[in-house]
């Protein structure tokens, strides 16, 4: 039988992350969180102060990009050569700058290698925007994975109040959909679902029946 592949896909906030390090844990599968890789970009190119109109600058970048992931305790590290940047690649600023980013084609282009070699080894469940479309088609399971953006900013808000933190609400559900048509509307893999995905809106669900749902497709495929 071959190994499993699991392509979830869906607009920021529905949850991806939180379902796909659950679907790793219960399907033993590796789990690749393909914003990360973007984020990363994004991130360099603030350290750096290359501008998004600097195609040289955000080559090199890309060029010597080297991202690694390790699971601890639940949470997926990423290290940017070899440097723990978990955190600070999950501010707005830089989820922003990884989307207006990510809708070059240059910059699509060379991360789609680096996210092959994790589709071809298998075993895996990959998340982001294009992952069922563009980057793993082939996958047997393919989630596009979806809720209002209402829901999504209620889940969010509970993240930065369980935090500590403060934020507007209307200036964060602006957000959301500023960022919804920023990836939709692009030209290069705009977020949209494959033709042989599942549309799964799970505004009314939690993450246990989400997971739970997506558990069962993979047992009743024999996995
Ligand atoms: O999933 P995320 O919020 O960490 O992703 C950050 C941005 O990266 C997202 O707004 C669009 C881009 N992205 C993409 O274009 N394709 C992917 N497969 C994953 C993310």
């Amino acid at each position: 039988m071959t190994k499993l592949r699991i392509a979830i896909d869906g607009p920021a906030g529905a949850g991806k992350s939180s379902v796909s390090k659950l679907l790793a844990e219960r399907l033993n599968l590796s789990y690749i969180d393909t914003g990360a890789l973007y984020r990363c970009v994004a991130f360099e190119m603030i350290m750096n102060d290359i501008g998004l109109d600097d195609e040289p600058g955000i080559r090199r970048i890309l060029a010597d990009l080297k991202i690694t992931f390790k699971m601890e305790n639940g949470r997926n590290l990423v290290f940017l050569g070899g440097r723990d940047v978990t955190a600070q690649i999950r501010t707005e600023q830089v989820g922003m700058l990884a989307s207006t980013a990510s809708a070059l084609p240059f910059v699509r282009e060379a991360l789609f290698a680096m996210q092959r070699r994790y589709a071809e080894k298998g075993a895996v469940v990959m998340e982001g925007r294009d992952i069922g479309t563009v980057i793993m088609p082939e996958a047997q399971i393919k989630i596009f994975l979806t809720a209002k953006p209402e829901s999504r900013a209620d889940r969010r808000m509970l993240d930065i109040k369980t935090a500590g933190g403060q934020k507007d609400y209307n200036e964060l559900l602006d957000e959301i959909r500023r960022r919804d048509d920023q990836d939709t509307q692009r030209e290069a893999c705009p977020l949209r679902p494959a033709e042989d995905a599942i549309l799964l809106d799970n505004s009314q669900m939690d993450l246990e029946q989400t997971a739970a749902f997506i558990v069962d497709i993979a047992k009743k495929k024999g996995y």
